[in-house]
C-alpha cells in the first residue's frame, strides 16, 4: 500500500512513518525540520505551497493520505491566526483538492483535537457539538469541514492529549511536565480535564482505521478522565519524584493568552466498538513509557 504521511518530522508523524514503513511504501513530508526514516522516502512539502504539494502528491500517487502536519503549538496559533489559518485550513483544503485530483481516490485519515470542544460539559462522543474557544481549535474545525466534503472516503480521527516514549528526540507534553517536576518549577491546573492517550493506542487506532477504510469521525482518547495536576502526581510516583514538585494551580489564578478549555474528556465508546480501541490506563501507559525510555 502507498501511503503518505504529512507532518514526519512531527512527534506523531514520525511514529507513524517509523511503524508503517515495516509493512507498507512510506512516504513522509516535512515543512523546515528534515526527518530520515531507514524504509520511507521523505519530500519537503510546505502546506502552504499549493503547487508543492500537487507535484508531491502526484508524485507519490498514495492510495492512503495520513495528515498530521499542522501548527500546534496553541499560543504561536493564538499570536500569528492567519499563519495558523494558512497552515491547518488552508493547507488542508490544498491538500484534499491535490487528493481529489487522483484516480482512484485516496482514503484521507485526518489528525484532528480534542480541543475542537469548548470544555463545558466533558465526555464528548462525536455527535456533540464542537465550539471550539481558541484560533487553534477553530482552525482544526474547519479542517474537519473540508475534510468532510472530499469526495473520496475520509475519516477524521479528534486525539486527546498525546503522551508517549520520546521519539528521535522529540519530545510530547509528558517531557515537558517530567521536566518541569525534576527542576521544581511551575504548577499543573487542577481543573483541566483531559483524557490523554498513550501513543502506542493511538497509532494502532490509526492502522486499524486504514486496514478497516472507517469512514466518519472517530474519538481517540485513553480510558481516564483526569486533570493535569493528577496527571503530575501520577507521573512523580512512576518516576520516583518529588509529590511536593507537583504545584496545584487554577485556571482562574493564571493569565492566559486565551480561554482554556476546562474539560474537554472524549467519550471513545464507538472507536471501542469499530475499531477495536482499547486504550491502556495512565498509570500502566507510564510504566511502559519509563521502562522504555533511557533516564536522564
Ligand atoms: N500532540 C498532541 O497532544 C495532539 C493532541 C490532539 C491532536 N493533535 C493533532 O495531531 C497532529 C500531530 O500533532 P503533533 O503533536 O505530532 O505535531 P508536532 O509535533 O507539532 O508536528 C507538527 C508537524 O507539522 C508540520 N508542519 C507544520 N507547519 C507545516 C507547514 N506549513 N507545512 C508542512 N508541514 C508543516 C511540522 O513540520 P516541520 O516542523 O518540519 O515544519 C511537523 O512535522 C496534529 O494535526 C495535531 O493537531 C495533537
Amino acid at each position: 500500500m502507498r501511503v503518505l504521511v504529512t507532518g514526519a518530522s512531527g512527534y506523531l508523524g514520525w511514529s507513524l512513518v517509523s511503524t508503517m514503513q515495516r509493512h507498507h511504501e512510506v512516504t513522509g513530508t516535512y515543512g523546515v525540520h528534515r526527518a530520515e526514516f531507514p524504509g520511507a522516502a521523505v519530500r519537503a512539502m510546505d502546506l502552504r505551497d499549493a503547487a508543492r504539494v500537487r507535484s508531491v502528491v502526484e508524485e507519490v500517487r498514495p492510495e492512503v493520505i495520513i495528515h498530521t502536519a499542522a501548527m500546534t503549538q496553541t499560543t504561536d496559533c493564538e499570536r500569528t491566526p492567519d499563519e495558523a489559518r494558512a497552515t491547518n485550513v488552508e493547507g488542508t483544503a490544498t491538500l484534499l483538492d491535490a487528493a481529489g485530483a487522483l484516480s482512484p481516490l485516496p482514503y484521507f485519515l485526518h489528525l484532528s483535537t480534542d480541543l475542537v470542544f469548548e470544555g463545558t460539559k466533558g465526555g464528548y462522543d462525536e455527535s456533540d457539538a464542537p465550539a471550539p474557544l481558541m484560533v487553534y481549535g477553530r482552525t482544526k474545525l474547519d479542517a474537519e469541514k473540508a475534510v468532510s466534503r472530499y469526495s473520496g472516503p475520509m475519516c477524521i480521527v479528534r486525539s486527546a492529549l498525546i503522551y508517549g516514549e520520546p521519539q528521535d528526540g522529540r519530545s510530547c507534553f509528558l517531557d515537558w511536565m517530567l521536566a518541569g517536576i525534576r527542576e521544581n518549577r511551575g504548577a499543573l491546573f487542577t481543573d483541566e480535564y483531559r483524557t490523554p492517550v498513550y501513543v502506542g493506542d493511538l497509532l494502532e487506532l490509526i492502522r486499524n482505521a486504514v486496514a478497516l477504510r472507517a469512514e466518519g469521525i472517530f474519538h481517540a482518547g485513553g480510558p481516564d478522565r483526569i486533570s493535569r495536576y493528577d496527571f503530575g502526581l501520577l507521573v512523580a510516583g512512576v518516576y520516583g519524584l518529588p509529590r511536593q514538585n507537583v504545584r496545584p494551580a487554577r485556571l482562574a489564578e493564571v493569565e492566559l493568552s486565551a480561554p482554556r478549555p476546562a474539560d474537554v474528556s472524549l467519550d471513545i465508546t464507538k472507536a471501542r466498538a469499530t475499531l477495536g480501541f482499547a486504550p491502556l490506563p495512565c498509570r500502566t501507559a507510564l510504566e511502559r513509557i519509563r521502562n522504555n525510555s533511557p533516564q536522564p
